[in-house]
């Protein structure tokens, strides 16, 4: 990858990704106490979500995906791009939350690690949102999609570590 390579893949990918990814971020950063599911369980007698997704840690979610969609849209200098990005935001979040609920349904408890989906749930719920918007095609953007969901897994796996190192999260993971 040349250098003028590089440089267009991390416009894109902040154009595309940074959005959705301080959405899924932002959560971590205060300590919600109100779970979605109200402690509910499902049908398996294992709860819905779990304590690890709070309506603090959704509303704080939405707040930074809307402002880094106000930011982005100024830097890329297009408004169309604010409605997509709200869009993308709240669609990781959804992942995130379809992550929990998988885990659950797997018997894995709050903050057991699961590979490639603790990683991976919101962007993939955000590239199904570019996709589905027309933004990124499935067929021309391929290999951006993938390299792009590559440098979210090794980001995150990163700033968890930070997140623990800074005893924000118990794991680090
Ligand atoms: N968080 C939150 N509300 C959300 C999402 C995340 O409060 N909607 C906070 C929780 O404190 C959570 C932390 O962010 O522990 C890290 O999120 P994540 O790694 O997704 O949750 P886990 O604790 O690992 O839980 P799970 O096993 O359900 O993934
Ligand atoms: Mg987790």
């Amino acid at each position: 990858m040349s250098l003028v390579e590089l440089s267009a893949f991390l416009e894109n990918f902040i154009k595309f990704y940074g959005a959705p990814m301080i959405a899924n971020a932002m959560p971590v950063l205060i300590n919600g106490s109100k779970p979605i599911d109200g402690g509910r369980l499902w049908i398996d007698g294992k709860r819905v979500f779990g304590d690890g997704k709070t309506w603090e840690g959704l509303t704080t979610g939405l707040l930074g995906g809307y402002m880094a969609s106000l930011a982005l849209s100024t830097y890329f200098n297009s408004t169309s791009l604010i409605p997509v990005l709200l869009t993308a935001s709240a669609a990781a979040l959804l992942g995130d939350l379809t992550g929990s609920f998988i885990k659950r349904r797997l018997g894995l408890r709050r903050g057991d690690p699961a590979p490639l989906l603790d990683q991976l749930d919101f962007a993939l719920f955000a590239t199904l949102t570019h996709l589905a918007l027309g933004n990124l095609s499935i067929f021309n953007d391929l290999s951006f999609i993938a390299l792009s969901l590559a440098a979210i897994a090794l980001l995150h796996i990163a700033t968890n570590y930070i997140a623990y190192t800074l005893k924000l999260k118990n794991r680090p993971w």
